[in-house]
């Protein structure tokens, strides 16, 4: 009698039902879930936003805030132009960023505040690893917020230049915070939100609220606003962006 013979290559009839995919799924069930990684696993940040948070003294001798304060308020009361620019754009409060592009210039206290944030941006730079090409960040605008009760600063981007940030000169108890927003929200779609005790660099939102003294650095197409201040007193602080070559 002839042993039997392997099949032939090539399409055999079926003697059984085919598997589908729910058979498959039987033949390999998934592996059971598990709340944590392996011990051969590895999980990476990847394309991270840094943000940079300092005391304006951690880079040299830092002004006083006192000064700084009625320095302010002093250029928003002599700043006609810049009381009628908010009027006319609805902007509670008074920024002097449409009507003066000389605050250094005209304040002693201001032109030392620059040297030191020149500092921090620098700080801030190498942290991040840009490459300058030899050139350095310089500062492009600066400029004095005095939000009132009731205030707000909407969600924005700082274009045209590379690092943007503020410094903090009179942040009232209970006053509003800033929020940052995850740049690639747009195109997130679907994707689930995250949990309230998610770590900050998984959040979508982070909201800081930095004490006067402080500064706040970022790269400036990180979109942020401040909410509505609901503090009796005046948040005043000073905004600015520095550009590259
Ligand atoms: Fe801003």
């Amino acid at each position: 009698m002839p042993a039997p013979q392997p099949p032939a290559v090539g399409w055999v009839k079926p003697t059984a039902p085919r598997p589908n995919h729910l058979s498959l799924v039987a033949l390999f069930p998934p592996l059971p879930a598990q709340d944590k990684p392996g011990p051969m696993t590895t999980i990476s940040s990847l394309f991270v936003t840094r943000l940079y948070r300092a005391q304006l003294s951690d880079q040299g001798k830092a002004p006083d805030l006192e000064e700084l304060e009625n320095t302010c308020l002093g250029i928003a009361e002599d700043d006609e132009a810049g009381q009628d620019w908010c009027e006319k754009n609805g902007y509670a409060g008074y920024t002097s960023y449409a009507s003066l592009t000389d605050l250094p210039w005209r304040s002693p206290i201001i032109k030392d505040l620059v040297k030191l944030l020149d500092k921090h941006v620098a700080a801030f730079a190498k942290d991040v690893a840009f490459d300058l090409d030899g050139k350095k960040l310089k500062l492009e605008d600066i400029w004095i917020n005095i939000l009132p009760q009731g205030g707000i600063h909407t969600g924005h981007i700082h274009p045209h230049s590379v690092i943007s940030g503020t410094t903090y000169v009179a942040m009232p108890s209970g006053t509003s915070a800033i929020r940052f927003e995850d740049p690639r929200l747009p195109m997130m779609m679907a994707a689930p939100g995250r949990k309230k005790k998610a770590p900050d660099e998984l959040k979508q939102f982070i909201y800081l609220s930095p004490d006067a003294g402080e500064v706040l650095l970022w790269e400036s197409w990180l979109r942020h606003e401040v909410p509505m201040n609901m503090a009796e007193d005046d948040r005043i602080s000073i905004s600015f962006n520095y550009s590259w070559g």
